[in-house]
């Protein structure tokens, strides 16, 4: 049986832990029952962004994706668990390239996440992300730090330069942002 204010106690104790392999594993435990889970969070129906906890040292959002929805290529520069409880996500992972490259940034490979898929991302971590379905996939998100408050890099679609993060263009564009148990988004 999920509850949120278990999980987001189960989050904090998992952060006390040297190793975030632990926070993984609370989001897999969470995650063995997307029934339960769905139940709390509804059924994915639309794309946004829903804060369910927000403090200095973790974030949890529940991020919900249109069908071929994509993000630019982005980071986090904190420790990041994803865990897909509907739908899909493939992942495009980037790294930093050298100065004689036309590009910034390079491929470096691939994950594509399906339903109960549950991974880990380093704070070094760049990727980009599609939806590859016709319908709406849903995960839960896992920060150990301030994701919403925090300056971080996005990388621009036809130069692939590094630019500031646009956090208005989140709020205020395609992928609302709602905190939980609100009913419109902002
Ligand atoms: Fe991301």
């Amino acid at each position: 049986m999920f509850e949120l204010e278990q999980f987001v106690s189960d989050l904090r104790t998992a952060l006390g832990e040297r190793n975030r392999q632990a926070l993984k594993e609370t989001v897999e435990r969470a995650l063995s029952d997307s029934v339960a889970l769905m139940r709390v969070l509804g059924e994915p129906a639309r794309a946004g962004v829903q804060v369910l906890h927000r403090a200095s040292d973790l974030t949890v959002l529940n991020v919900t994706w249109a069908p071929s929805q994509i993000t630019l290529p982005h980071d986090h520069r904190m420790t990041a668990v994803i865990g897909l409880y509907a739908g899909r996500e493939d992942n495009l992972f980037w790294r930093r390239a050298g100065g004689a490259n036309r590009f910034s940034i390079e491929a470096a490979g691939g994950l594509a996440l399906g339903d109960g898929d549950v991974t880990l991302l380093g704070p070094e971590v760049i990727h980009s992300v599609v939806n590859p379905l016709g319908s709406f996939s849903g995960a839960i998100h896992v920060y150990d730090g301030d994701f919403l408050g925090t300056q971080r890099s996005m990388w621009n679609p036809l130069t692939l330069a590094e630019e500031p993060y646009d956090v208005t263009a989140v709020l205020k564009g395609t992928m609302p942002v709602t905190t939980f148990g609100t009913e419109h988004a902002r």
